[in-house]
């Protein structure tokens, strides 16, 4: 079977190269021509581990094949994935030119039967609309089906969750093709669902609207826990264990960020108003999520009072460990109100530095070392919990920071631990421990 994966972002190199791995030759499309020409020299264009070498071992195996082409991508392929981005519009809807422009290239170049599937998060509906355009342009005797197949891969764990997943979804009303899509996901051991297209494009909403809701909920009860003196680890540890709560998703902390919380959850409620059912819960889960975004600057004044002149170590700058993805993360909050406070920051990553340079250019220093991030520091903001960070010595903090005052967004570090030093640590959900204390013990 010949397989095309449109889009070298996310989601499309992750597909292409763990179709390969299973042992499919993959053509993998983009418009980008400078993209294309990377991977085409075994360098990849995102950061996920692992993907490096995979990508270099499919090039060498010559399974997988890079183009700009349409015609040697669709002409005579069997099997085209859609993976391309449907970024947010002012409005909060789903952004559909990408996806508008594939469908319009595969329906002008393919000349034999195919099954599109779309792996892109899209509005309820959208697979129809691919149809009908499919339909309008295409000669009727060629057989195109229509599948959507949403991905559930998360960034830092994304070969992991293709070959891993808890479940897959195949969205058609197409017999024939849900059972070719069946047949190439068997492989891979892993519950496969077939519903109708309308619920799989459903599916993916809910899920990402379902989690960021557990996250919120967390968050909110982390607030309360403070003001009566309840630990939000042991809150979450207590209620994770209900098999109906379910553990994941209960860490509490300055938000949700990334590509999809973000934009999916916002594209929902458009969607939901559109049908005049205003999403009232998720719209509370994007707004308590706005205002955790803005908690650490918030401590951090409480704490230190005027933070103008103050130098600040923000330590993570990436939505979460193990990426260098920056798009909707706190970081990106907290930097805006710090520079606005007129603070002296020195921001440390190991790996989205460069991510947060091409934003906020001199405005702030850079570094890829804790050490140097905390030299003569007035305080320290954690917003990504990398190992980097949680493995941090504690000790080191005393050493080297003008006043070790850490606001930790990420509860890296147990209190327990932090009772052993001469510290003020104060982070979300737990009692703050005041360097003072020490001094009254
Ligand atoms: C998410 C979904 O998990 C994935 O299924 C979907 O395909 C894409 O969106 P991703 O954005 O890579 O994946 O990250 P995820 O690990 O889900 O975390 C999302 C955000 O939630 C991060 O900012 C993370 O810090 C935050 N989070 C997660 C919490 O604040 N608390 C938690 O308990 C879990």
């Amino acid at each position: 079977m010949r397989i095309t994966v449109v889009g070298t972002g996310y989601v499309g190199l992750i597909t292409s190269i763990c179709l390969c791995e299973m042992g499919h030759a993959v053509t993998n499309i983009d418009i980008d021509d400078k993209r294309i020409a990377q991977l085409k020299n075994g360098r990849s264009v995102i950061y996920e581990p692992g993907l490096q070498q995979l990508l270099e071992n499919n090039l060498k195996e010559r399974r997988l094949f890079f183009t700009i082409d349409p015609r040697i991508a669709y002409a005579q392929t069997d099997l085209i994935f859609i993976a391309v981005g449907t970024p947010e519009n002012p409005d909060g809807t789903a952004n559909l030119e990408y996806l508008q422009e594939a469908v319009y290239a595969i329906a002008s170049h393919i000349e034999k039967d195919v099954i599109i599937c779309t792996k892109s998060t899209v509005p309820v509906g959208t697979n129809e609309k691919i149809a009908e355009m499919i339909k309008d342009m295409t000669p009727t005797h060629l057989n195109v089906s229509i599948v959507s197949n949403p991905e559930f891969l998360r960034e830092g764990s994304a070969i992991n969750d293709f070959f891993l997943g808890d479940r897959i979804v195949i969205g058609t009303e197409d017999e024939k093709a849900a059972a070719v899509l069946q047949e190439l996901y068997a492989p891979l051991n892993t519950e496969i669902m077939v519903t109708d297209t309308r619920s799989a494009e459903m599916i993916k909403y809910a899920s990402n609207a379902f989690l960021a809701t557990k996250i919120s909920f967390i968050n909110e009860i982390a607030a309360i826990c403070e003001k009566v003196g309840a630990d939000i680890s042991q809150v979450a540890d207590g209620i994770g264990k209900d098999k109906r709560i379910g553990s994941s998703f209960l860490k509490a902390g300055i938000g949700y960020g990334g590509s999809c919380f973000p934009k999916d959850t916002k594209a929902l409620v458009q969607l939901a108003g559109h049908v005049d059912h205003p999403f009232e819960l998720l719209e509370a889960v994007i707004g308590v999520n706005n205002r955790q975004h803005t908690l650490a600057v918030a401590k951090a004044k409480e704490a230190a009072g005027e933070l103008a002149g103050k130098r600040i170590a923000l330590l993570g700058l990436a939505f979460k460990p193990n990426t260098d993805d920056i798009r909707e993360a706190p970081s990106l909050t907290i930097l805006k109100m710090l520079i606005e406070e007129n603070a002296d920051v020195i921001a440390y990553d190991p790996a989205a530095v460069l991510n947060i340079q091409s934003i906020f250019g001199n405005e702030i220093q850079y570094t890829e070392n804790i050490n140097e991030a905390l030299k003569d520091a007035d305080l320290a903001i954690i917003a990504t919990e990398w190992d980097q960070i949680i493995q941090f010595p504690l000790v080191q903090y005393e050493e080297l920071m003008k006043t070790p005052l850490i606001i930790d967004g990420r509860n890296c570090y147990s209190l327990s631990d932090i009772e052993r030093h001469s510290i003020t640590y104060i982070s979300v959900g737990r009692s703050p421990y005041a360097q003072s204390a020490i001094a009254k013990v």
